[in-house]
């Protein structure tokens, strides 16, 4: 049992230095790491987890990312809201979405909130700020510190897996930018038609889970990506959803599927919007954002530099981390870079969109808003 512990614990190490070893040779490493992508991707042999892939990714980041990076109350990890205005600033475009979620949650003071992929805590600080006692939960053991670094409650903890003591804890609930990693992209690269469907039976569980979580007449908040059905596929996609899945972990359901999901776990969808001007327009105006960011070589380059050698002997998705960096992927999302505002045109082509969701545990009354 120690054995395996060991052999577990180093396996990073293990399978790397074999690697290297077995190859002597960059072009045979090459041919061996393809190999593991085909054993997962085509037959479902998987050496590493989903789970460790996003907590991967989120550490890689913490590396990466400038300095200081989300120490700032009003830089998070993902959209900032504009609702138009192209000329709003980072800080304050994103306090105007923190107004926004905090006002379509109904929060008040002494209230209790579950974040769920709370990030380095930006949103928790804000509704810490405003009297509600606030966990949050997140893979990443970096993120995690970080919170707690801020007198946050943060937890390592996946918060697909259920939890006795929240239930019927919290008056709301907040998913923001959190739910694309939660399915997975097994099958999704090579065709099989099954795989969307088990993502919205995951979706459905992890929906009806977190609603039993909630208080009679409690509040749910999503903020997701979700694929365009409407959209012409062009032959580049595969390339750009397989490195998206690889570098942090999930798998993205179009947006149909996603309402399927919402609506067969009973939950009742107050609000909707679109949000992908917003997502696109905060990557391009804040240059630190998380999705479009320069790797800046004149800060903590010992750091980069440790983990990026570290990484070559330890971390199994460090190829995948700058594949996606050096091919913007990320901008991809949104139809590429560019420095004007999104269109309506931009957006019906875009191959993602971002989803707002305000939502009903128990038959919320309300009408539903669309925007
Ligand atoms: C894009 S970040 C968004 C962070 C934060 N909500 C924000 O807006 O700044 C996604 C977050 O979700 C977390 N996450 C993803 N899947 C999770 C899971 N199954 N359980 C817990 N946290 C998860 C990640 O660790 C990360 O903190």
């Amino acid at each position: 049992m120690i054995q395996l512990t060991i052999i577990m614990y180093y396996r990073n190490i293990l399978i790397h230095l074999s690697l290297i070893l077995v190859s002597g040779s960059i072009p045979t490493y090459i041919l061996l790491f393809l190999m593991l992508e085909i054993l997962e991707y085509r037959f479902n042999i998987k050496i590493w987890s989903q789970q460790e892939r996003t907590s991967n990714c989120y550490d890689w980041f913490e590396h990466y990312l400038p300095q200081n990076y989300d120490k700032d109350l009003n830089k998070d990890y993902s959209e900032s809201l504009f609702d138009g205005n192209s000329g709003l600033t980072i800080e304050a475009a994103t306090l105007r979405k923190f107004d926004y979620i905090f006002r379509e949650l109904n929060l008040s003071e002494g209230q209790t909130l579950l974040d769920c992929g709370c990030g380095t805590g930006v949103w928790m600080l804000y509704c810490k700020g405003r009297g509600v006692n606030v966990v949050g939960l997140t893979l990443s053991k970096e993120q995690a510190q970080i919170v707690k670094s801020k007198g946050l409650d943060a937890r390592v903890q996946d918060y697909r897996e259920y939890l006795p003591s929240f239930q019927s804890y919290f008056d709301a609930i907040s998913l923001i930018g959190s739910t694309e990693h939660t399915c997975l992209s097994q099958g999704a690269l090579t065709g099989d038609s099954t795989c969307c469907d088990r993502c919205i039976a995951d979706r459905i569980k992890l929906f009806k889970m977190l609603k039993g979580y909630l208080k009679t007449n409690g509040k749910m908040f999503i903020s997701g990506l979700v694929k365009n059905s409407k959209r012409t596929p062009a032959y580049t996609d595969m390339f750009y959803n397989y490195i998206l899945e690889r570098h942090y972990g999930g798998y993205y359901s179009y947006y149909e599927d996603y309402i399927k999901a919402l609506e067969a776990s009973g939950l009742h969808i107050i609000s909707s919007k679109d949000t992908t001007k917003d997502y696109f327009w905060t990557s391009v105006r804040c240059p630190d954002h998380f999705g479009y960011f320069c790797i800046n070589m004149k800060q903590n380059v010992a750091d980069k530099i440790i983990y990026f050698v570290k990484g070559l002997f330890t971390d199994p998705f460090l190829w995948h981390h700058f594949i996606y960096h050096i091919s913007n992927a990320w901008m991809w999302q949104f139809g590429g870079y560019k420095k004007q505002y999104l269109t309506d045109e931009d957006v019906q082509r875009s191959p993602m969109h971002n989803k707002y969701f305000t939502l009903g545990a128990h038959g919320d009354s309300g009408t539903l808003r669309r925007s």
